[in-house]
Order: structure tokens, then sequence, then C-alpha cells
């Protein structure tokens, strides 16, 4: 088979996704398959026209890539891809019109409203701490943590060349524990915490060396083990995804906390180098970085 490994890409994740492509890339020739490395750029259309793959491997995260757009190229192509469709697709990444969708299928939510960037800017949107974050972004690229000990919003939304869109999702700080369950062909694997080295899980702790602990399997109670892997089976249902995706929780543990479990967000296109997330919690099961490429390519579909 033929595969074109769409990455890199457009958006504020191309870095990522570079590093998520070349992975899966490496890994597919390992396991024997035709791989093209192809950066999904505006010529995408008639990159793929000319090369004619057997599937498109999709290692895009965020806009162009993960939002719908790209899966409804290759549908209207007719190229079979990897993960998740058009309408799971867009719907995930939307982290507001997400929310109301695993609301309704009862996976709890943090509680929040999308708000300007000046609205955000010239007054607290929220009491204290909250959360202000692009409202379909990805990688933590972004986001701002309001503390109580903040006078006033933070003063980077106010910069002329602000990139990360006009729209903003505000939400109410959930402490405590961050933990993450993926979801492959329908069954969830295990639960991972993830322990950021300092302040919280940002971009620097997603993707630099030592930038964070992964404690897998999560010490929490068996019944709230099993409770992350239901809720993210849910919610992967409720938005229709495909493949595999991971969603992110956050979980009130502590002495005199609330005990809420919430969801943030379903990833449907989740970070793909060898030491993301998802391979490891793939790995734990006893299936190998090339073994999941490779049955990603089979559950591939138009
Ligand atoms: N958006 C990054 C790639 C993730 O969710 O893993
Ligand atoms: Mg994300």
């Amino acid at each position: 088979k033929h595969v074109a490994v769409l990455m890199g890409g457009l958006s504020s994740e191309r870095q990522v996704s570079l590093w998520s492509g070349e992975a899966c890339a490496k890994a597919l020739e390992g396991e024997g398959f035709r791989v093209t490395r192809v950066d999904a750029g505006r010529d995408l259309p008639e990159v793929l026209h000319a090369l004619k793959p057997d599937v498109a491997f999709n290692a895009l995260h965020g806009r162009f890539g993960e939002d719908g757009t790209v899966q409804g190229l290759l549908e209207v192509m007719g190229i079979p891809y990897t993960h998740s469709g058009v309408l799971a697709s867009s719907l995930a990444m939307h982290k507001e019109r997400a929310k109301t969708v695993m609301a309704a299928a009862g996976v709890a939510v943090p509680r929040g409203k999308v708000v300007t960037r000046a609205e955000a800017a010239k007054a607290h949107v929220l009491p204290p701490p909250y959360v202000l974050k692009p409202v379909d972004g990805g990688s933590s690229v972004g986001v701002l943590i309001v503390n109580e000990d903040h006078e006033r919003p933070p003063q980077e939304l106010t910069r002329s060349d602000w990139p990360h869109g006009e729209n903003l999702l505000a939400e109410n700080f959930v402490a405590g524990k961050e933990l993450t369950c993926a979801v492959l062909n329908g069954e969830p694997l295990d639960v991972i915490e993830i322990v950021p080295g300092e302040g919280w899980y940002d971009f620097e702790a997603k993707y630099a060396k030592g930038g964070s602990r992964h404690v897998l399997p999560a010490e929490i109670s068996p019944f709230v083990y099993q409770q992350v892997r239901k809720l993210a089976v849910a919610a992967h249902n409720a938005l229709g995804c495909r493949g595999v995706s991971r969603a992110d929780f956050r979980f009130d543990d502590r002495k005199g906390g609330t005990g809420e479990l919430v969801c943030l967000e379903v990833n449907t296109q989740p970070g793909m180098t060898e030491t993301s997330l998802v391979p490891e919690l793939a790995a734990f099961v006893g299936m190998g970085f090339g073994e999941l490429v490779r049955w990603l390519v089979e559950d591939a579909s138009l």
C-alpha cells in the first residue's frame, strides 16, 4: 500500500505535526508500507491528485488538519483516511460546541463561556482562577491561566499582533489532577496522570524532554479510573469519533476539594510522536508503535 503521511500544515501546531508525522512515517516504513511525506499546504489538492495514494495517514494537528476541512477534501477526492471524519473532527475542534454535545451525553465539562478577546482584555470575564483559551486551538498554544492574584486580565490580550484568534473560551479553572485516556477501536485504553515539571501542562511541558512526568496507571481510586475510561468512550461516541481519540480530564482530588471530574476536550488528532500519550497507552497494553500505525492505516476509510 502507498500511504501519504499528511504532516506539517498551516496551523499553530505545525511543529508538533512535523514531529508526529515523521515518527509515523518512519514506523510505517518499518511496517513495509511505501510512504510519501506530504507537507499539507495550500497546494494539497494538486499534490494528492498527482500522488494518488491508497491511504492518507493524517498526522496533522489544529486548523486545516484536525477541524474537518482536510477530511472534507479527502472525502471529495475519494482517498480513504485515518482518524475521525468530517463532522466529528469539526465538532471536537470547536471546544465550546464539543462541550455542548458531551454534556448532552452525560459527560461533565467545566463551566464557562465564549468571549471576545476585547471583552477578556477589559475585565475579568469569570471570577479567578479561570482559563482563557483559543476556542479552536491545541497543544496549549495561546492558553492563559488567570489566578486569584491577577488584579487585571493578562495584558498579552491587548497585543496588536495577537495570533490566536478573536474568540476565546473562558472556563473555571479546575484544580487537581490532569488525567488523559485514549479510545482505540471503540475501546478505552488506560488512564495516565500528567504531572507537569513546574507550573502547568503548557507547550514546554508537553514537548520538552523532562517537561512532564507521566504516571501510568494513574494513581486514583479504581472507581474514578473506570469513570474516566467510561467517560472517554462516551465523549468519543457522542462526537462520533473514529480510529483513535484522546480525551483530557481534570479531577479535583484535593483535600476538601469538590471531587469533580470534568472532560476538557477530545483530541481527534492526538499527538503521535513516539513519546506521546496515545503511543504510550497503546504500548501499555502491548501494542507497539508500528502495530498502532499499521492498525490506523487498516482502519482508514471514507
Ligand atoms: N493537540 C495535541 C497534538 C494533542 O492533543 O496531542
Ligand atoms: Mg488538545
